[in-house]
């Protein structure tokens, strides 16, 4: 999948902007704070209705102005589209889709696809569970619009079952009342941990072949949940035994949640377990290790998108150059080869070392985009 045209209104320190996209890769050098990682923010935002850096959608107006406007028109397997959003400085979010206003965001996220690498995703590795959990997610809700909807049904029952949970130690709620809740709960959450536990079978093989590539070294990457264990190659087609399984947990726990006041068990609380060479490389792994199962999962993550939808994401790297040594950045590009469209940034001090044939070289400043002349 491949963007054709760009463009951007209001959105953080852009004017206006309109960009062409005439080849797959795309370098964008510029100095700092000129709105390198801004741009790639709104391509990610395109795909996912979700900006990587902020939790409220209104910080990416432009100061002083009431709403932005971003929109992209792509080339894919479903032909040619345009996705747009019109941001207001409330966060409201109004999705276009070839220009008609659309009732769902829902329905925006994954008409374009695009996976971010950007230098704080060492987090990946060393944060907590929650990134990983965001990791997958955010992949998996590009790919199936019925994954997102689950995942958000499930995550208003995790909500009313804790508001639920919180009653309940004021002696208020009979037990009786939380099973509705957890047949839903065991429900999005059997087919959500499914879903999960699938797309890490695939990523796991792709990232343990990117790191034998790089560092020669064995990554194993393994989904772990809370309430269902480790699943078997089978179990993706028992999904009414796990179900099951999941509520005969949920009650088993339930006294133990009624003193917390939250539920301990379920997708929002799994874990992507990384290993290297046998250890849990969050622990024992050095930054250099660290980084390169990074860089592995990002890779994964294409391949993945890749099998399930027959086609390339957009792969966004911010900053890579200062991330990553002159190895991982090798093979990283030598990966881009396989034919995701880049958008990638550099400041300018780095960008000797950022050489791609056949890129196309842009200048970043102030909000402002230039494309170079193909000497540079
Ligand atoms: N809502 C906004 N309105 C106007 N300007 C904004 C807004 N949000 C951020 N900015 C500004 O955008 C500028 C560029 O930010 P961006 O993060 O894209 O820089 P960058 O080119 O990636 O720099 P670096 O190389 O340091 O990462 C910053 O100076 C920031 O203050
Ligand atoms: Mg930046």
């Amino acid at each position: 999948m491949k963007i054709k045209y760009l463009r951007l209104n209001d959105f953080r320190n852009y004017k206006s902007c309109r960009l062409a996209v005439e080849t797959r890769l795309n370098v964008f050098l510029g100095q700092n704070a000129q709105g390198k990682t801004n741009l790639l923010e709104a391509l990610y935002f395109l795909a996912t209705a979700r900006s990587p850096r902020t939790n409220s959608a209104g910080d990416m107006v432009k100061w002083e102005r009431a709403e932005a406007g971003i929109s992209a028109q792509l080339e894919g397997l479903a032909g040619t589209n345009e996705v747009g959003f019109v941001i207001g400085k409330d966060g409201r979010k109004k999705p276009y889709l070839n220009r008609k206003l659309q009732r769902r965001v829902s329905q925006l996220v994954g008409v374009l696809k695009a996976v971010f690498f950007m230098p704080d995703d060492l987090a990946l590795i060393k944060g907590g569970p929650s990134e990983r959990r965001s990791f997958l997610d955010a992949g998996l809700s590009q790919l199936t619009g019925a994954y997102l909807s689950r995942l958000s049904r499930y995550q208003r029952v995790v909500k009313q079952r804790n508001e639920l949970l919180k009653k309940s130690t004021s002696g208020q709620v009979a037990p009786d009342e939380f099973r509705a809740w957890d047949e839903q709960l065991a429900e999005f959450g059997s087919l959500l941990t499914v879903a999960r536990w699938q797309a890490v079978l695939s990523l796991a093989r792709h990232a343990a072949n990117a790191v034998k590539r790089i560092s020669g070294e064995c990554l194993e990457v393994r989904y772990r949940s809370s309430f269902l264990g480790e699943l078997g190659p089978e179990d993706g087609s028992r999904l009414e035994e796990l179900k099951s399984q999941a509520v005969r947990e949920l009650a088993r726990l339930l006294p133990a949640d009624c003193r917390r006041g939250y539920t301990s068990l379920g997708p929002h609380a799994d874990d992507l377990a990384v290993y290297l060479a046998g250890k849990e490389l969050r622990s024992f792994g050095s930054q250099g290790q660290q980084r390169t199962a990074v860089v592995a999962l990002k890779i994964a993550m294409c391949e993945y998108f890749h099998e399930v939808s027959g086609e390339y994401p957009l792969l966004l790297l911010d900053d890579v150059a200062s991330e990553l040594d002159e190895r991982r950045r090798d093979y990283l590009l030598d990966c881009l080869d396989g034919g995701a469209q880049v958008f990638l940034t550099a400041t300018e001090e780095l960008s000797g070392n950022i050489r791609l044939k056949g890129a196309s070289y842009y200048s970043v400043k102030d909000g402002r985009i230039e494309k170079l002349s193909p000497g540079l």
